[in-house]
């Protein structure tokens, strides 16, 4: 099966970025490690967003909460009741899918074979049974498009089921209903059940947000889709809390600024598109998804949704506890205590991942030393993302350079993530930091010995100029910043 993520996969796992779990072992589906640079960069993406959320706007604050929680949580924010995805099992093969992925994986099918109106017409049909919740329609759906088991190559299909996504555990040492908790499905909620705490601690008031990066887990049937859709996987959530009535203007601004930081880190305005929900969750009064073009097509990346007092309300009715906000600001006594509206933002940070990482792969044409046309592979990252700022070679591995070279070395990496590597052919060298997006190359050679100036090589258009030893901390700090 060709899989147009196939490219990123790879690059991904030869150099470092992300292998798939527990591997040794074969795997596990829809769970994945990151490698070395896969580690810095995803650290990279976090500092970013925390920097954007809670250094760039002053009444935004963050927190990081327990993954286990309570489990009336759950039953309070309805996941206990209704947070599932439509499923379907192969009679023959007793092979699960979900059906939306199948579907969606023949539209994308159509689209390849130059078919959009097709394509378009299955996806919105899709959309709709998706909607009413016509799990019947659904299952028509998929036999009328001739979809296939992929074991099995048959389209014997069981009923389409809601099943439940969150993954349960026992806490304590009995293992019986009463002890049974969930591993948290979204983030959002450890932020909710602690709108108080936070409030009062941090003394914010109203319009202000809560800010929070963290594992969630979602027990997702998947099909080939690498980091787009995981079992365990990180969210970066930020709730603001506003005065019921001003939520449409908070939700208005942060669809825009969402927009905004995803292409301020590198992602281009024609790969990004809103999609407005039409028909929209019990709880919201407004949603929206930024979406991205991933190699297998526009699909969400981030979500903001306007969810109304729906959550406090249900955690103050489920606790008994009093969950309200004293505004000062308003004349009339009797409206000042209320409970507040939200507006959420919502994204996954391994799909900012993917994101980042398939936009940045670039392949162009170029000339070698030789002047013969070839082409050239390199990760056109933004320098604040990029795992490695800078890396310092000497020429040789002789007269002193190596000396030179770890001097700056030592220097630098203090403030920049550096790499020192003296062995090796300086182009294979340069390969090697193009691949993992290292905007940066210095190397030192004989001349530094002369006049204190080494090379530096720029990752996408290879230019080398020569810079003074002394100029190269102002030089990188420039262009890493955001
Ligand atoms: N609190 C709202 C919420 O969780 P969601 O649309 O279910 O909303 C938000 O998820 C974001 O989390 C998505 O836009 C996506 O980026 C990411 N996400 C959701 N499920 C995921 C999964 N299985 N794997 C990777 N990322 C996921």
């Amino acid at each position: 099966l060709d899989n147009p993520l196939q490219p990123i996969i790879s690059h991904a796992k030869e150099y470092g970025f992300i292998f798939p779990s527990s591997e040794i072992y074969g795997g596990l589906q829809a769970v994945y490690d990151y490698g070395s640079n896969g580690a810095e960069l995803k650290k990279n993406l976090k500092e970013v967003w925390w920097k954007a959320m809670t250094q760039f706007n002053q009444n935004v604050v963050g927190i990081d909460a327990a993954i286990f929680m309570h489990p009336t949580t759950w039953k309070a924010s309805g996941h206990v009741d209704s947070f599932s995805d439509p499923m379907v099992d192969n009679k023959d093969s007793n092979k699960r899918y979900r059906v939306d992925v199948l579907l969606e994986d023949k539209a994308n099918e159509y689209r390849k074979a130059g078919d959009t109106a097709k394509a378009g017409a299955l996806e919105q049909e899709l959309g709709r049974l998706m909607d009413v919740e016509d799990m019947d329609g659904l299952r028509e759906l998929l036999i009328s498009e001739g979809i296939k088991c992929a074991i099995s190559g048959t389209d014997n299909w069981t009923e389409v089921r809601q099943f439940n996504l969150m993954f349960s555990t026992e806490i304590g040492s009995v293992a019986d209903e009463s002890n049974k908790i969930y591993l948290r499905p979204e983030t959002a909620q450890g932020i909710f059940v602690n709108f108080m705490n936070v409030q009062k601690t941090s003394r914010q008031q109203i319009p202000f947000g809560i800010a929070q990066i963290g594992k969630a887990f979602r027990n997702e049937i998947v099909a080939r889709q690498f980091v787009f859709r995981m079992r365990e996987f990180e969210q970066m959530e930020m709730q603001y809390f506003v005065r019921p009535g001003e939520e449409m203007q908070w939700y208005d601004h942060w669809k825009e600024t969402r927009m905004k930081f995803l292409q301020a880190i590198g992602l281009p305005a024609e790969k990004l598109r809103y999609h407005d929900h039409i028909k929209l969750a019990h709880y919201a009064n407004a949603a929206a998804d930024i979406e991205f073009e991933f190699p297998i097509g526009f699909k969400e990346l981030e979500g903001i949704h306007s969810r109304t007092d729906f959550d406090l309300s249900k955690h103050a009715e489920f606790s008994k506890t009093k969950i309200q906000y004293v505004d000062d600001t308003i004349e009339d006594k009797d409206k000042r205590k209320y409970i507040p509206y939200v507006v959420e933002t919502s994204i996954g940070l391994d799909r900012l991942f993917l994101a980042v990482l398939s936009n940045s792969l670039t392949t162009a044409e170029g000339i070698d030393a030789k002047g013969n046309a070839k082409t050239r592979t390199f990760l056109k990252i933004h320098p604040a993302l990029a795992p490695n700022k800078v890396a310092v070679f000497p020429l040789l591995r002789k007269d002193g350079l190596p000396e030179i070279a770890k001097g700056i070395f030592n220097d630098l990496r203090h403030d920049f993530k550096t790499i020192y590597e003296e062995r090796g052919a300086i182009g294979k060298l340069y390969t090697r930091q193009d691949m993992i997006g290292t905007p940066f190359c210095i190397t030192v050679d004989h001349q530094t010995k002369e006049d204190n100036t080494v090379t530096v090589r720029e990752r996408d258009t290879t230019e080398q100029k020569r810079v003074k030893i002394e100029d190269l901390h102002a030089m990188i700090n420039k262009e890493v910043s955001l």
